[in-house]
């Protein structure tokens, strides 16, 4: 696998390089116990820096550090010292002083985390930033969608809500295509894409897509991200483009339901549905933490990384 001092997005990536984090990840995905997972990150301090909320995508990379042998430093823009002033820059500068040797980072900002990579010249991992892309979300989807469906080549996958303002949209509407994924974008005009912005096709139609879909990857309308409820209501909303049971059961048999989750349940997705049987939002989590130590020890343990997956025989 070719180096990567940083993982900012899915768009740079080859298709190799993500081949090669999905090898990884599912090496690490079919271990019976994370205690037996290498101990690639020994000795290293990852901070955690996270300036948005987050329930999976932090516990998940705390879990994957510690399970590579590392040490998470927490920390909470919340109830730091940028309130008092200190710009983002001044505060990672203090992480790195006070131990860290590489960056998790989630901004609000499109681009804060290539922009402190760039700046500190450090490892750093996007963990979402503004609605520019939210790579390792990609990957976990992708390893799930692959352990569902096996190869994608081919395989169609609609992906549906507020596009415009989705990291995970673009995240994986650049890692399902480059894994041969016919990727189709569905939403309210309102939040679409215009045609070419992204890989993929772009229909407000959702009724007619439905039947020839592999999988389906709900998406929550990105509220913090807009001033104004992009369609006239959320009944509305829901009566387009929410994956009713009534609507979900416009889908083949063995087709699957996605969902990065925080979900707003009864507005884009039913319960019924996201509980139901083809629902793959649990193992989207579970996903989390096996793709997100692939990444960590891609972008902070490179050598070790190349050693183990040599000698335990897995082909990036
Ligand atoms: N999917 C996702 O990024 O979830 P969190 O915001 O809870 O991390």
């Amino acid at each position: 696998m070719t180096r990567i001092p940083h993982l900012l997005g899915l768009e740079e990536l080859s298709s190799a390089q993500i081949r090669g984090l999905l090898s990884v990840a599912r090496r690490f995905a079919d271990s019976p116990s994370l205690d037996r997972a290498p101990d690639l990150l020994q000795g290293k301090t990852v901070g955690l820096v996270f300036f948005e909320d987050s329930t999976r995508t932090k516990t998940s990379f705390e879990t994957a550090t510690t399970a590579l042998g590392g040490r998470p430093m927490d920390f909470s823009a919340a109830t730091s010292s940028l309130k008092k002033g200190e710009t983002t820059y001044d505060t990672l500068i203090t992480l790195k002083n006070a131990g860290a040797d590489g960056f998790v980072v989630r901004h609000p900002s499109s681009g804060g985390p290539a922009y402190l990579a760039a700046k500190l010249g450090f490892p750093v991992v996007n963990a979402g930033d503004g609605h520019h892309e939210h790579p390792t979300q990609g990957l976990l989807d992708a390893l799930t969608l692959e352990e569902a469906l096996g190869s994608l080549k081919g395989r169609r996958v609609l992906i549906v809500g507020d596009i415009i303002h989705s990291r995970v949209a673009r995240s994986n509407a650049h890692c399902l295509t480059k894994l041969g994924a016919d990727v189709v974008l569905c939403g309210p005009p309102t939040l679409l894409p215009p045609e070419g912005a992204l890989p993929g096709r772009v229909t407000p139609r959702l009724d007619e897509e439905l039947a020839s879909a592999d999988a389906v990857m709900m998406l929550r309308i990105q509220f913090e991200r807009q001033s104004f409820f992009p369609v006239p209501s959320s009944g509305e909303f829901t009566r387009f483009w929410g994956l009713t049971a009534e609507r979900a059961a416009l889908l083949k048999p063995e087709a699957f339901v996605m969902h990065p989750g925080p979900m707003n349940r009864g507005l884009e997705i039913d319960s019924l549905v996201a509980d139901s049987p083809r629902s793959l939002i649990a193992r989207q989590v579970a996903m989390g933490v096996p793709t997100r130590m692939a990444c960590l020890a891609a972008v902070l343990a490179p050598d070790r990384l190349e050693q183990w997956a040599k000698k335990e025989g897995v082909v990036p």
